[in-house]
């Protein structure tokens, strides 16, 4: 007899649900008896011991659906050893339900914050495995999350939306593009998308630069200019500042997001119309496409083989094309990010794509 828990914790996205299935149809399809806990909102299910358990036909029908059926909940990393509200220690409680129910491994899904979590129940002893979960491709360890090419096909429909409107109206429009601290997605969507300027917070822009690029193109005809985004773009001026220098200055931040202040100097600058379209959430919602069903599904039977040999104490990745084990301690608390220098980048601008740099 195995005992599993499982748990979906941090921002949900596409395929969690697919993940899921393979990791438990994997274990079940094995022979062995298996028990398995779902703790319900990511880690708070496991501090407060809120679970169900699950059976085999808890994951029929469940591939193509988005979000998780165990719920999530963000418990940023930083709080995890400060106690409760009623001076509960969530560390040694996560540890406690782990070995109430007697469980052989964890098995976690979740993105960067997810990951130090469940590699400081690692260093507390507890068997765990996780999976690379998050729209915006920024784990270390692992060229591929799942979630992130539903997500480049949705922000990249939305580009493709607004290039009609965009023509007819000869404006300039920007689409903010999720993504958090790393532009893989605006990237990917943005070249996808056919955009015409891509802002990655990995490339600092210059505004003066971005209004060049939108007169080269009236210049030689084009009437409209789309710009793809990053939420977390960031101009040259503003990457310079010292962090005490950014916190003040982030304190008097008057815009909604970026998009929005890149939107009022491109209009004072060159006096040009412009509009911001930000599709925002929907871009971790609905179900996975196909390749996210496939790769989530490969990195969950994977898991399980790991389970099922008692190899605990890694993520499931995927580098140079294979699936790979990844130690967590090596995951934990890095950050990918999209290097300027790559030919992704250098072939783009080869495309006559600016990135405002
Ligand atoms: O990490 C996934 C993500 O969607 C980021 O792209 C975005 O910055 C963030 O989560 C939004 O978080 P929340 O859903 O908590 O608003």
């Amino acid at each position: 007899m195995i005992r599993i828990g499982m748990l979906t914790s941090g921002g949900d996205c596409q395929a969690l649900n697919a993940a899921m299935r393979g990791v438990a149809k994997g274990l079940f399809n094995a022979g062995k008896e298996v028990e398995l806990f779902g703790f319900l909102d990511g880690y708070k299910g496991l501090i407060y011991g809120k679970y169900k358990m699950l059976s085999p036909s808890d994951f029929s029908g469940i591939l193509t659906k988005g979000g998780t059926m165990l719920g999530s909940s963000r418990m940023p990393f930083k709080n995890m050893r400060d106690p409760d509200e009623n001076g509960l220690d969530k560390v040694e409680a996560m540890k406690h339900n782990y070995y109430k129910l007697s469980l052989d491994c964890l098995v976690i899904l979740g993105g960067n914050g997810t990951h130090k979590t469940a590699n400081l129940l690692r260093e507390e002893g507890l068997n765990v495995v996780t999976l690379p979960k998050t729209i915006d491709n920024d784990l270390w360890g692992t060229d591929m999350t799942f979630g992130f090419q539903s997500a480049v096909d949705i922000a990249t429909q939305c580009i493709d939306q607004i290039h009609t409107t965009a023509a007819s109206h000869g404006r300039v429009f920007i689409v903010e593009v999720m993504g958090h601290k790393v532009g893989y997605l605006t990237l990917n969507a943005g070249m996808a998308g056919g955009a015409d300027i891509i802002l990655i917070p990995e490339i600092p822009y210059d505004i003066n630069k971005i209004i060049k690029a939108i007169q080269k193109r009236s210049e030689r005809g084009s009437k409209f200019t789309i710009l793809a985004v990053a939420e977390g773009a960031i101009s040259k001026e503003v990457a310079a500042l010292s962090k005490k220098e950014y916190k003040k200055y982030m304190a008097d931040y008057k815009y909604p997001s970026v998009s929005y202040e890149i939107a009022d100097k491109i209009k004072e600058k060159s006096g040009m119309e412009v509009r911001v379209t930000v599709p925002g959430h929907t871009q971790r919602g609905g179900s996975p496409n196909s390749y996210d069903r496939v790769f989530a599904s490969r990195l969950g039977a994977e898991a399980s083989k790991l389970i099922l040999k008692g190899e605990y104490g890694y993520m499931v990745g995927y580098q140079n094309r294979e699936v790979v084990k990844v130690p967590l301690a090596d995951v934990a608390g890095k950050l990918k990010m999209v290097d300027p220098d790559s030919t992704i980048i250098k072939e783009a601008k080869m495309l006559g794509i600016s990135f405002g740099d």
